[in-house]
């Protein structure tokens, strides 16, 4: 079972050394998990290439198992078969070990027309509501109860509507993608999410037969129409995920903070365009290799690497908030002031109290973090209280001087399959432990 919460897992690292090497980055998990949800919509066998070994996907797989559906996961491979799927009461405990579990909401609306879940759980990085979620599946048509904890919804049928998001929120775009792919009628999603996950999951569904326009002037304008299809039209395919953009993101981060020359292969390169924009504005060289998906940072030139005055996370294409905790830590290994304005969760500077023990200076006003660099830091005892913060951490370790200790470390494991592998390849000396 996958380590949520508080766990006994650390990651122990000595810092202070370069990065030299090169890495393939692992598959995508915000690609896989909703298309992991989306096989409970088809009847019939998917199988999945290129899934990350990561704990939140063990945590999905076992809950489709607990539709009915067959799964056979084999290292990045993960076949699903949906024909005996009837059961539409999900584990509590799956549900609240991750936020994603909550798209599977649209997924089995659509297929069994009833789902009873709980509210999902996941990083505490906010408020995270799920009310723009709710209003897209009751403009589908879906009867919605609540009581406390526990959601309710059934749909005698879904028709098309035109959904209205207050916010282009992913998830909420993930679920009614989900549940108007077999809705009668036309569904129209304004200011829909963009993300390259959303694009992913809307090509998946369309090889297996649903009927999206998510492309082209459509999305430009925000805008995704599904025609929904009969059940009976969904086949079920083979599709290899993405690689993913915020682990690649985060070592490139790495090599700028600890200094060195990286190569990463079977990079999303085309999805990294406010990454490589804000690494090369902070002084690092960044060298594409189209044709082999490869990305080299050279960050070796310590004086050349400068903090940018500002930079704000926002929705894509511009930076994106995963990577705003690893920016933090290259900014304190910089020189000057950065200011980082996080405008899409409530919460998420949570690693700065650890950063300040290492010796970070760092303000925190309201939605905004101001990083004075240059600053040395010094191995700590640190505790991960989620995802990618507890990934900065390592981060951390990687630049200070002596060893660190990065506590509660199974955070980490929900995203990236092998951390401490993927930096021992990186020459960093670090290492696992429990
Ligand atoms: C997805 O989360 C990702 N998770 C997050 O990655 C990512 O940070 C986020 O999108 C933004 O890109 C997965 O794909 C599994 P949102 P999601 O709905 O769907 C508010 C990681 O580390 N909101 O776009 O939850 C919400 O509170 C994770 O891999 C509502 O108010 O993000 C937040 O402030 C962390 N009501 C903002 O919108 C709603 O009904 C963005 O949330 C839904 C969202």
């Amino acid at each position: 079972m996958a380590h949520f919460g508080r766990n006994s897992e650390y990651i122990r690292m000595e810092g202070k050394k370069p990065l030299d090497g090169r890495l393939q980055i692992q598959g995508s998990k915000n690609a896989a998990l909703p298309i992991l949800a989306a096989c409970v919509l088809i009847p019939g066998k998917c199988v999945l290439r290129g899934c990350p070994c990561i704990t939140d996907i063990e945590c999905m797989c076992s809950l489709l198992k607990s539709t009915g559906a067959g799964v056979e996961h084999s290292g990045s491979q993960i076949a699903v078969d949906t024909c005996s799927v009837r059961e539409y009461r999900l584990p509590e405990k799956y549900v609240s070990a991750m936020r994603s579990s909550v798209v599977l909401m649209g997924a089995v609306l659509g297929r069994l027309g009833e789902v009873h879940v709980n509210y999902p759980g996941g990083c505490v990085i906010g408020e995270r509501p799920i009310d723009m979620h709710l209003y897209g599946l009751e403009k589908l048509g879906a009867q919605i109860w609540i009581d406390g904890n526990h959601i309710h919804a059934y749909a005698d049928e879904l028709r098309g509507a035109v959904i209205d998001l207050p916010f282009p929120s992913v998830g909420a775009t993930q679920n009614i993608i989900l549940a108007a792919a077999t809705a009668r009628g036309t569904t129209v999603i304004k200011n829909a999410a963009k993300e390259p996950e959303i694009i992913e999951l809307c090509k998946f569904l369309n090889m297996a037969g649903a009927r999206i326009d998510y492309a082209g002037t459509q999305l430009k304008a925000g805008r995704i129409v599904i025609q929904g299809v009969e059940l009976s039209k969904l086949r079920g395919i083979e599709y290899e995920i993405i690689s993913d953009r915020i682990v690649a993101g985060t070592y490139l981060f790495a090599a700028l903070a600890a200094g060195g020359k990286i190569t990463l292969e079977n990079v999303p390169i085309r999805q990294l365009g406010s990454v490589c924009d804000t690494i090369r504005g902070m002084g690092a060289e960044i060298v594409i290799g189209e044709a082999e998906n490869e990305m080299t940072i050279n960050a070796c030139d310590r004086d050349r690497i400068t903090n940018i005055p500002y930079i704000e996370t926002d929705v894509y294409p511009d930076f994106p908030t995963d990577l705003q905790s690893p920016l933090l830590v290259a900014a304190c290994m910089a020189k000057g002031k950065l200011t980082v304005r996080e405008k899409i969760f409530s919460s998420r500077f949570r690693i700065v109290e650890e950063l300040r023990r290492m010796g970070a200076e760092i303000a925190i006003e309201g939605d905004t973090a101001i990083v004075t660099g240059g600053r040395e830091l010094e191995g700590r005892t640190v505790i991960a209280r989620e995802l990618r913060g507890g990934a900065a951490l390592v981060v951390a370790g990687l630049c200070a001087s002596g060893i660190t200790t990065v506590a509660d470390s199974g955070f980490i494991r929900r995203g990236y399959q092998d951390i401490a592998g993927d930096f021992t390849k990186l020459g960093a000396r670090i290492s696992y432990g429990e």
